[in-house]
């Protein structure tokens, strides 16, 4: 049995009064939950402050997620963080490949897949995000665009390394947008993932959390988080509400 996990991405948003309201609030509405898996994402700037409150017993169950990293540990990288520095903060895991990364920032799959290494090999597990644009979905190549970007990781680093990872699938053409993928949309690419990894290994393709992405929210994540494929999610928006991202995590629950 995977255990759900439910990730809040909360972007470039937060205050340090936010960011404390949100802890401390996601902590309380969450104490009863036995079985849910939950990680906060603050800023790479705030994570200090989320790692204190998490280390705080009220907040202990709350794990910590950094939105990005640099892939060298150390060196003249002006601007930039590396995964032993995060590890450092007892950060847990690390969002690689997120289309806004991808497209904002122009982050190639190779830049992906060098992230997504340094993220394991300080000990920390990685959150790879594959998605489609709306144009890709219209012509038909979903698919084929998430097993492409999946492939480029597994090609450098090796399906051994999906034993200790996550994957997360996020239509482009649904975040931010208020437009979820219906959960046959989504479950049906879920399925096409763990489906590709199973030709190479079966258990890690078993053992793997897929979680959705995508205007997740609390009136959509209970009917999402019931496909056979669907391990949880990765919520933008909706996770800078206390009481809508504890409602999506009760769902998973
Ligand atoms: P929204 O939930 O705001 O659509 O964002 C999804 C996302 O990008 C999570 O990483």
């Amino acid at each position: 049995m995977r255990q759900k996990l439910v990730v809040g991405n909360w972007k470039m948003h937060g205050s340090t009064a936010q960011v404390r309201r949100l802890i401390e609030g996601v902590a309380t509405g969450s104490a009863g939950l036995a079985k849910v898996e939950i990680a906060v994402g603050p800023t790479l700037l705030h994570m200090g402050l989320a790692a204190e409150l998490c280390a705080s017993e009220a907040a202990g169950h709350l794990k910590l997620a950094a939105q990005n990293l640099f892939a060298e540990p150390a060196g003249a990288f002006t601007g930039e963080v590396s995964a032993p520095m995060l590890a450092e903060y007892g950060v847990n895991y690390v969002i690689v490949g997120h289309s806004e990364r991808r497209e904002i920032f122009a982050e190639t799959d190779q830049v992906v897949a060098a992230k997504f290494k340094a993220t394991q090999a300080s000990g920390l597990i990685p959150i790879l995000c594959v998605g489609e644009s709306l144009a890709q979905r219209e012509a038909g190549t979903s698919a084929e665009v998430v097993l492409a970007q999946l492939n480029a990781v597994i090609e450098t680093a090796g399906i051994e390394a999906l034993r200790s990872a996550v994957l997360a699938y996020e239509p482009i053409w649904a975040i931010g947008t208020g437009k979820t993928a219906s959960k046959e949309q989504a479950q049906e690419i879920h399925r096409v993932l763990r489906e590709h990894i199973a030709k190479s290994d079966t258990a890690v393709a078993q053992g793997i959390r897929i979680l959705y992405g995508g205007s997740v929210n609390a009136a959509n994540a209970t009917e999402l988080f019931s496909q056979a494929d669907i391990d949880g999610g990765l919520v933008g928006g909706a996770s800078l509400k206390v009481e809508e991202f504890v409602s999506i995590c009760k769902s998973a629950d």
